[in-house]
């Protein structure tokens, strides 16, 4: 047994890993107990945005506390929640239109595909369509829906007899583009019928290992899934808020239609929208999947059956809302898209010096998001690089956590050019020093 007897994610407690306790936490600094200082380079698994303990937020979560801390959310609303659905919208592309919340981003993915299926199940009178497409790497989270649409690997393996079947379209890698789109085309011109929707991360593929794709590809995909009459799901629990350089990465869509296909409605919006980790600047878990019209008119009826039977305890957390208004207002109040762009040409500055390097497979940059892929004979997830590089990046006051052999900096928006430097410094001091196998 551990002790104490807590059971970590995503942890072999068989390695006997001690853990660093954290006691404090400001900006983009973690502070232990024992008075190390490590730079938060990951924003803490990708979801602090304008800073650890900022007080905007911190402050709006103590009011809201005090005032509601919690109300069950069928049969009742609250000012917190509609206040955010409404401040969500607003910043969405046109066409979405509603805002179911849950609490974490696998729930928000599991949602959008129970919404997808449904929406299909009362369009065709129960003749329902069964069949998802997604992205080679993918990664919608550790739900068994979430599972299922994510790539097939370490993380899912033993559960796969469990798992349904998914299209797989291959990852659009560089060159490799038309693959991807003919894939998609063949899918839905051979049985287009069964498909209720396409899911993909828009833009960067984060946890299969930061892999970068352009606008105009995910444009194309959008465009046959719309020509089609089939939905697709954005799934930009890890891309929004700013993460890629706009607010939500499907701002990148805007003018990307492809000439020649006839006007459609609402362009490239997709059909749901899923949200979270840094919907509450980083402060509390909280889930959003955003909807058209479209689909919710298809559960709009006078019978109760017809209702989407989804929800959970926590659905719409005043205290949670609270903290995501308060994240919203940072952005209309400080220049948090001002942060990005710099962090971002930073990013570069650094980069450019390692593309170069002999062990460095490959650079890749979007938004404030750079990764740097080491050669490898064999990669993935399980690679030793990423348990070396990180003990050695938190020994030196950094906390890095590669994805097997990529390692990347996600910084939360107030890190300074001297904090993400010494990042930067600390990946090109690792390649020096002796391959793990
Ligand atoms: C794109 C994407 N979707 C879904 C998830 C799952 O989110 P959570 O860990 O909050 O369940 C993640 C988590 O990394 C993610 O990156």
């Amino acid at each position: 047994m551990p002790t104490p007897p807590i059971w970590h994610p995503f942890t072999q407690h068989g390695l006997g890993p001690e853990f660093p306790r954290i006691e404090r936490a400001e900006g983009a600094m973690l502070f232990t107990e024992d008075g190390r200082e490590i730079v938060d380079a990951i924003a803490s698994w990708w979801v602090t945005l304008h800073g650890h303990g900022h007080p905007r937020i911190a402050q709006a979560i103590a009011r809201q506390a005090q005032q509601l801390e919690q109300v069950i959310f069928a049969q009742f609303t609250h000012g917190p929640a509609e206040d955010l659905a409404q401040g969500l919208l607003a910043r969405a592309p046109q066409g979405l239109e509603t805002v179911f919340f849950s609490d974490n981003g696998s729930t928000a993915v599991e949602v959008a595909l129970k919404m997808a299926i449904g929406h299909w199940a009362r369009e065709r009178q129960g003749r329902g369509r069964p069949l998802f497409a997604a992205l080679e790497h993918a990664y919608h989270g550790d739900t068994f829906g979430a599972m299922a649409v994510g790539e097939r690997g370490v993380f899912t393996q033993e559960y796969a007899p469990l798992l349904f079947d998914v299209a797989r379209l291959p990852f659009p890698y560089p060159g490799k583009e038309q693959e991807t789109l003919k894939a998609w085309e063949d899918l839905l011109a051979q049985q287009g019928e069964r498909v209720a929707a396409l899911i993909v991360e828009p833009l960067v593929l984060g946890a299969g290992g930061m892999l970068t794709y352009p606008p105009d590809v995910l444009a194309r995909l959008a465009a046959t899934a719309r020509r089609h009459g089939v939905p697709w799901i954005a799934d930009e629990v890890m891309t929004g808020f700013g993460r890629t350089g706009s607010f939500f990465a499907v701002d990148q869509l805007q003018g990307l239609e492809p000439a020649g296909d006839p006007p459609m409605n609402h362009g490239l919006t997709p059909d749901l929208l899923c949200l979270s980790k840094g919907i509450t600047g980083g402060f509390l878990p909280l889930g959003a999947t955003l909807a058209s019209g479209a689909v919710f008119q298809a559960f709009q009826s006078p019978q109760r059956e017809r209702m989407f039977f989804h929800g959970h305890s926590y659905t719409a957390n005043p205290i949670a809302c609270a903290a995501a208004l308060a994240s919203l207002e940072v952005f209309s109040q400080e220049p948090v898209m001002e942060r990005v762009q710099a962090i971002g040409q930073w990013h570069d500055e650094k980069l450019s010096a390692l593309a170069g390097h002999p062990r460095v497979a490959a650079v890749r940059r979007v938004g404030v998001i750079a990764a740097v892929e080491f050669r490898a004979a064999d990669g993935g997830y399980l690679h030793e690089m990423a348990p070396a590089l990180s003990a050695y990046s938190l020994s030196r006051g950094v906390l890095l956590r590669p994805l097997g052999n990529v390692v990347y900096i996600l910084p939360p928006y107030c890190i300074s050019h001297e904090q993400l430097n010494k990042a930067h410094d600390l990946i090109a001091e690792s390649l020096e020093l002796p391959a793990p196998r």
